[in-house]
């Protein structure tokens, strides 16, 4: 396989936003640092912005997130550019042909919401940015499955689908990518890793905030299309799909593929929607919102390995704790030899995926003395998180390099849009919720019998 060359030039658009801020200033930064970043830096806002504002946002956004380093800042301001303009009007694109010089393979990443990618892909091409370029689109990609055949057909006007990267940072965490290391780099799980022992999956993204001022974005997407059809159907796919065959990118497309194609799409009358008390007041929220901060279903897929095996994946905003967990329950013994055994599931596998990152299994042993009782205990592997990059580092990285294995192909993002589409037009009415519990009382019966949700708790630290 030919090696892809290297962009020459980033660019992004909506500069002066809160991604920018967050998120794609330390991304760069650390980029600078870790010296794969020797190209001009393009920011595109609207116009009324200067390079010395956007260096001073710049500044001001690393030092609250992550912290700023003097010298990769003193690069990055350096070779940092603003080009201001109304993304309607081809100028635009002409001062940024002229910005980007003799650069020939410009990235660009679109930081933007989804209803101005048309206009900036026509824009890009019109002014001869397009050519031998790469995009970057963020998510969610599209509304629901209409949406997102129609933003392909937009990209693929302009680029070909190899140079478009649809990001989802959720791939870019080290704990994702150890859901499938862990996997498939070891032989143990593979033989228990179906419904001949699996009895049910769940997936829990807690947050213990709201919406942080994104009321006004929240109130276009809510949790279903915010993080339930990208990080949480990503999640689900790397826990549940076969094993790539080949190394190259577009092997573990194919198979997560077929998961996403595999998957039953969700029936609306078994989701609970949600919605914190509150809610409503938040700047940008309609007083009669009924969009849901809280989402509780059970998906299925039906293919040998998993059928009859319900994965459930619940998420919320405002729930008592913020982290993201997944418990993959195995079936109880056949016989019940030791009839004190409880919860009856106490054979698991837990991967913590944030705040912390933990894998563990849960086992039971004997506790000493004559009786033949026993206590639950977890068998755990924990993970530091000290010096590792973060998901946007690490993706921007991969996409200046040209390596697509951990962003989403167009048939990939559809396959997840079919999966999530009937509930997406749903008119029954949200529950409230208090905040900081879990959720309406209708998502407890989402999980069929059993011991009911697994509620992350905090994470214990590892004895001294
Ligand atoms: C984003 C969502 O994609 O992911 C947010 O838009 C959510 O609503 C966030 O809070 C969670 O990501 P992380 O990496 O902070 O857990």
């Amino acid at each position: 396989m030919a090696v892809p060359e290297s962009s020459d030039a980033f660019v992004f658009f909506g500069a002066t936003g809160d991604l920018a801020y967050k998120k794609i200033f330390p991304a760069l930064q650390a980029l600078i640092r870790g010296d794969h970043l020797d190209m001009p830096i393009i920011g595109m806002a609207r116009p009324g912005w200067t390079l010395d504002k956007l260096r001073d946002r710049a500044h001001e956004s690393l030092e609250q997130n992550g912290g700023l380093d003097p010298d990769a800042f003193a690069k990055l301001s350096a070779r940092l550019q603003y080009v201001g303009g109304d993304y309607q009007d081809p100028a635009t694109y002409e001062h940024l042909r002229r910005a980007l010089g003799g650069a020939a393979r410009p990235l660009h990443y679109l930081a933007i919401p989804p209803s101005m990618f048309a206009t900036v892909v026509q824009g890009l091409a019109s002014a001869g940015c397009a050519k031998d370029a790469r995009v970057i689109v963020e998510k969610p990609f599209g509304r629901d499955l209409a949406s997102a055949q129609a933003l392909n057909r937009t990209l693929h006007e302009v680029f070909p689908e190899s140079a478009v990267y649809r990001i989802d940072h959720y791939l870019g965490k080290e704990a994702v990518q150890n859901l499938l290391y862990f996997r498939f780099a070891n032989a143990f799980l593979e033989p228990v890793w179906n419904r001949n022992f699996v009895e049910s999956v769940q997936i829990t993204m807690a947050e213990n905030f709201g919406v942080q001022g994104r009321g006004s974005f929240y109130e276009e997407v809510g949790a279903v299309r915010d993080v339930v059809q990208n990080h949480l159907l990503q999640v689900m796919a790397l826990l549940a799909m076969d094993a790539p065959v080949g190394r190259d990118p577009d092997a573990m497309r194919a198979e997560k593929l077929r998961l996403f194609r595999a998957m039953r799409p969700l029936d609306p009358k078994r989701v609970v929607r949600g919605q914190f008390h509150g809610y409503r007041d938040e700047p940008g929220v309609a007083p009669d919102s009924q969009v849901e901060t809280f989402a509780a279903l059970c998906l299925h897929i039906d293919t040998w390995r998993w059928a009859g095996v319900p994965f459930y994946i619940r998420t919320g905003k405002c729930l008592p704790i913020t982290a993201t967990q997944v418990i993959v329950d195995l079936k109880c013994p056949p016989v019940a030899i030791f009839d004190e055994i409880h919860p009856a599931q106490s054979n698991y596998f837990r991967f913590r995926l944030s705040p912390e990152v933990v894998i563990s299994a849960g086992a039971r042993v004997k506790r000493p003395g004559e009786e033949m009782v026993g206590d639950a205990v977890e068998l755990v592997a924990r993970h530091s998180l000290a010096g590792e990059k973060s998901p946007y580092e690490r993706l921007l990285g991969d996409a200046i390099r040209g390596d697509a294995s951990l962003f989403t192909r167009d048939d990939g993002v559809e396959a997840a849009w079919r999966v999530v589409d009937p509930i997406l037009h749903t008119a029954a009415p949200v529950e409230i919720y208090a905040p900081g519990t879990w959720g309406p009382t209708a998502s407890r019966a989402v999980v069929a019998g059993g011991e009911g949700w697994h509620d992350p708790k905090p994470e214990e630290s590892p004895p001294c």
